[in-house]
């Protein structure tokens, strides 16, 4: 049972170990995408699987204010699905008010690359948080392509921007890898005479390539570069979004943490550039396996199954690796913190950025648990204390981010003894029934 005041929710150990089936809702990203290239389509898209949550919900709400129609339905699984009509070769509407994306990065920054081929003048912005991240790794590129941004320069929130119809084709060198440059240039690149390509440093996650073919666009894409070629329109498709494995990775991960526990969390999307957490938990010697069920159009999904696992050894990811799991870091540093030896996450410096600044939130919490964590240059280390007791008292402070707010619940759920964490509302960003799902599961 969890009790909760204004901002401090206490978390109290679950009763039990985790059992049985369950299912995660819907991906994140995949959900981004089949709603915002639904918008962007010519026709009547079909879309089901779609995660309800705070982050999705912005782009909804911003694509309807840029004048797709969306007729979404919530599912008794608690999904979202129904139909979005695109605004296609038209583009999208004027917008009176600015466009406000909440805490979703994803949704601001896929945006500008939507916009960037249509001669609207549109302002963006979003919450605090969204408003410290950087934007100048989005527009750096897209003002290759002819795109106007002001303040010029500028590389936070709120910007406004004025497309082109006469948008330039690109080959960009992205600095970073992320998925989300990389699609907001693709998605302009779309609209661009010529081949757009984007390489990066080490592959991001690939679900744009993978899904704009659906939409009919002729899209290419090997280890690290992705390929559109314009000039093009969406065609309306269906897509299905299969479950999120960075919601299961919390499932999973408390599941190797609590005594007795053997969990299988069924219909997750299995795509390998989404389940390095997955990779490392084998390497950390924990009991976990998947196996596939099936696919959501080029998507493959099936099975995580973990089970808890007394012992577990530190081990070392490779820079090349974290954009596998890269959302991942905070829980399996949590886990880390319960391994023997010291565990390393190479190159992690893209977690400075995210919904806050999860380097220094990871080691600020391992820091209350009594465990070593430290950041050398732009690695992460863990000193592990197999048998950690949970001190009492503890107060963690989410920072509003929803992955923190999940890491920092499972000390309460899989320890000796109750937490509390500030702010573990922003679980609504990801996955809203987060706590009800894993007290269920605790039989
Ligand atoms: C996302 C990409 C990742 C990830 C984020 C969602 C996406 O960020 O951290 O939660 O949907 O494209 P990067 O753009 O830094 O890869």
């Amino acid at each position: 049972m969890s009790t909760s005041d204004e901002s401090i929710t206490t978390i109290h150990p679950l009763r039990a170990s985790l059992q049985g089936s369950t299912r995660v809702p819907g991906d994140k990203s995949i959900s981004h995408r089949a709603v915002l290239f639904s918008a962007m389509a010519q026709g009547l898209s079909k879309v089901s699987g779609v995660l309800d949550s705070g982050d999705v919900q912005s782009s909804l709400a911003a694509i309807e204010q840029l004048g797709a129609r969306v007729d979404l339905k919530k599912q008794p699984d608690g999904s979202l699905a129904g139909t979005i009509e695109g605004w296609g070769a038209a583009g999208p509407v004027q917008p009176g008010t600015p466009i406000d994306c909440g805490n979703s990065g994803t949704t601001a920054r896929l945006l500008m690359g939507m916009l960037a081929p249509w001669d609207r003048e549109v302002a963006i912005t979003g919450d605090d948080s969204l408003c410290k991240r950087p934007m100048r790794r989005i527009t750096a590129p897209l003002m290759k392509m002819g795109v106007r941004f002001v303040p010029e320069g500028a590389d936070t929130l709120p910007l406004s921007l004025t497309g082109t119809r006469s948008l330039k084709s690109i080959t960009y060198h992205a600095p970073m890898s992320s998925a989300q440059l990389k699609t907001a240039v693709l998605l302009a690149g779309v609209y661009a005479k010529g081949t757009t390509t984007v390489t990066e440093p080490s592959p991001s996650r690939n679900h744009t390539e993978l899904m704009l073919p659906e939409y009919g666009i002729e899209t290419t894409a090997v280890s690290g570069t992705a390929s559109v070629k314009g000039p093009g329109v969406l065609k309306a498709c269906d897509v299905a979004v299969p479950g999120d494995p960075s919601s299961a990775a919390f499932l999973a991960c408390a599941a190797v943490l609590l005594p007795g526990s053997v969990l299988h969390i069924e219909g997750v999307s299995l795509n390998t550039a989404r389940i390095g957490f997955v990779r490392t938990l084998e390497q950390m010697g924990a009991t976990v396996s998947i196996r596939h069920t099936g696919a959501e159009g080029k998507e493959p999904f099936g099975t995580i199954t973990a089970s808890h696992t007394d012992v577990l050894r530190g081990c070392e990811i490779p820079a090349e690796k974290i954009a596998t799991l890269v959302d991942e870091v905070p829980v399996l540093s949590l886990v880390a913190a319960f391994a023997r030896g010291v565990t390393v996450f190479r190159g992690v410096e893209e977690l400075r950025v995210k919904e806050t600044d999860r380097l220094a939130a990871v080691t600020e919490g391992l820091g209350l648990l009594g465990v070593d964590a430290w950041i050398d240059g732009n690695d992460l280390f863990i000193e592990g204390q197999p048998g950690l007791r949970v001190p009492e008292g503890l107060v963690f402070d989410s920072h509003n981010d929803h992955r923190l707010a999940m890491t920092w619940a499972l000390v309460g759920l899989t320890g000796n003894r109750p937490v509390q964490v500030a702010n573990f509302d922003s679980v609504k960003i990801s996955y809203p029934r987060f706590l009800q799902d894993i007290e269920r599961l605790a039989k």
